[in-house]
């Protein structure tokens, strides 16, 4: 072992092991053995290119905004997103060659940065002063960050008690202001396009169809750190549907361009309580009709989503399919990703929670390779982690709970042993 830990008192030497105090009481710090390096390999090792081009979205700046003059670029930047396999995670899909590409892994904590640097960098072109959102709390999150770092005056519209600490804490934090619509996503929609309309504000929510081409960078990175070969599912939890109609043209255009050979299926997986387009997909209705949302994954508690048309094109040009999971099954399939040690928001978890249920249909065969989307941090709704973990959320209930213990007075090591049985 060429390191040792050495006491900073009296430079006593130590092997690394569990004991982190000299003899003499000093603390112990590490030291390496003197080596030559060359300032060369470090410099070798981070991304060339700079600004923009390290973002994961304007790596692909000529098919997202190629007319774009470079000093409009409002970015993070973002993307970079790691792409991770665990066998407890394709155990419990029954799917063995499953990876989960965490968009929890953007700057602001979910995948709503890679649409947002592109529109914002829009409203920057158009002479904006500000921009406006409606949102189930992750996009009003992006939209701010970004509203900020532009300098632009950032309005969002939440459905009141609806959308987690989390999120709303970073809209605050980020200095846009919040309005409370009482009602749902959907109220709060409806009345950001008229505000808009009325004030002039630019309206950043994914029917401003910059967004959309911002979110295919999530299909360019990943189909490109997997060497260009199409997995054959792309798994995605289903809301206001943009993220569904931003894949399906992100994956045509690669096809088209002959960089890769095979277009992958879409999977677009709602929560059950707020499942309009799979009520539309499977029943084979020409059109959406919308329902009152309910769902403990409040980030895709919609009932009326925006994008269903280009949604609906992308299934079928995808050959895709779209499916919904329950509540239980979301929380659950949460539970075993973050058991995992690579953890999301609930929200995210559906899409685990999808192939699990369309691989026990044979929907997905055990043998497919699966890419499942995780949009958002785990840290963004703690409230419903710690609810399924003390039981108290409602109608879950949870397989895997793991609650704190209180350290009862005086018996310290009985209560420990208890834990750790
Ligand atoms: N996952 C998370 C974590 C989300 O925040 C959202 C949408 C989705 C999935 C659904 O994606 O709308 O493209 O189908 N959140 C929006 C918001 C609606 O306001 O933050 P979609």
């Amino acid at each position: 072992m060429p390191s040792k830990f050495r006491c900073i008192r009296c430079s006593r030497e130590y092997e690394p092991g569990s004991v982190f105090r000299c003899e003499c009481g000093g603390l112990l710090e590490v030291v390496h053995e003197p080596i030559k390096w060359d300032r060369s390999v470090v410099d070798s090792r981070l991304c060339p290119m700079g600004v923009p081009y390290s973002s994961g979205v304007w790596r692909y700046k000529e098919l997202i905004h190629p007319g774009l003059a470079q000093n409009m670029i409002v970015t993070r930047p973002e993307g970079n997103t790691n792409v991770y396999t665990r066998k407890s995670v394709s155990e419990f899909v029954g799917v063995a060659n499953l990876a989960m590409k965490h968009e929890g892994e953007n700057p602001t904590g979910s995948f709503k940065d890679r649409g947002m640097t592109v529109a914002v960098s829009e409203a920057v072109r158009q002479g904006a002063k500000a921009v406006a959102c409606a949102s189930t709390g992750n996009t009003s999150a992006s939209m701010a960050a970004y509203a900020a770092q532009a300098g632009l005056k950032g309005v969002v519209f939440i459905p009141e008690g609806e959308i987690s600490y989390g999120k709303l804490s970073q809209a605050m934090a980020y200095g846009s202001k919040v309005v409370q619509v009482p009602g749902s996503f959907d109220d709060a929609m409806r009345i950001v396009q008229e505000a808009s309309r009325e004030l002039g504000l630019y309206l950043l929510n994914s029917i401003n169809p910059w967004r959309v081409e911002g979110q295919k960078s999530i299909m360019f990175e990943l189909l490109h750190q997997r060497g260009w070969e199409s997995p054959d599912w792309v798994v995605v939890p289903a809301g206001n549907l943009g993220n569904t109609s931003a894949f399906g043209k992100a994956l045509l255009e690669l096809a088209e361009l002959g960089w890769i050979e095979k277009v992958p299926r879409i999977a677009s997986i709602q929560a059950e309580g707020a499942s309009p387009f799979y009520k539309m997909w499977s029943s084979g209705a020409s059109s959406l009709e919308s329902v009152k949302p309910e769902t403990v994954a409040t980030a895709i508690k919609i009932g009326n989503p925006v994008s269903w048309e280009k949604a609906i094109r992308v299934i079928m040009e995808t050959e895709g399919v779209v499916d919904h999971v329950s509540d239980s099954e979301i929380m659950e399939a949460k539970a075993v990703v973050d058991a995992s040690g690579v953890g999301c928001e609930p929200a995210s978890a559906a899409s685990v929670a999808g192939v699990r249920k369309l691989a026990s249909k044979g929907v997905i065969k055990p043998d497919e390779d699966v890419v499942c989307i995780l949009t958002g941090n785990l840290l963004k709704d703690s409230d419903a982690t710690i609810g399924y973990h003390t039981g108290k959320l409602k109608g879950v209930s949870g397989k895997h709970p793991n609650a704190p213990t209180r350290l009862e007075d005086g018996a310290v090591s009985t209560s420990l042993r208890r834990i750790l049985k």
